[in-house]
């Protein structure tokens, strides 16, 4: 499965890379971006994940994980040890796969709706 760069522009550095077939079907991308404002809590520079996808019928055939896998060797080339991502708590596949991969959870958002209780 070939994954080739697609765009790396704009003011922040960003980079897609897509995932083809040999028939150059397009069945997968990761976008990520290169951030650098400060915060207390993270170490910059970091790259966000910011999307990750696999088409269904691809799905489970290793082709996210090579993708994300392509995005950490990206960040490695420049000089970045800290990747970051955000994924629905509702999620659990995702959730799973990024697990899987070596993510950790540092921070969860969390919200009541209040329309029941008025
Ligand atoms: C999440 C997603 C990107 C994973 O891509 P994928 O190509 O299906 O995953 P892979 O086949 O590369 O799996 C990699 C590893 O994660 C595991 N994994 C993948 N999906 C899993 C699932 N649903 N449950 C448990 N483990 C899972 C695989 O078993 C594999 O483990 P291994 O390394 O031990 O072999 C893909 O399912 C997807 O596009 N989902 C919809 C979009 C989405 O939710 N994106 C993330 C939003 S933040």
């Amino acid at each position: 499965m070939p994954i080739f760069i697609c765009t790396q522009s704009g003011s922040k550095e960003s980079v897609i890379f897509v995932a083809e077939t040999a028939r150059d079907e397009l069945v997968g991308y990761v976008y990520a971006t290169i951030e650098t404002q400060p915060d207390d809590l993270i170490s910059i520079p970091y790259l966000s994940i910011n999307e990750i996808a696999v088409k269904r019928a691809s799905q489970g055939m290793g082709i996210g994980k090579s993708l994300l896998q392509r995005a950490e060797r990206w960040a490695i080339e420049k000089g970045i040890t800290v990747i970051q991502l955000a994924t629905w708590e509702f999620n659990q596949p995702a959730l799973r796969f990024f697990k899987n991969s070596g993510y950790r959870t540092i921070m969860r958002k969390m919200e009541k709706v209040l329309r029941d209780e008025m």
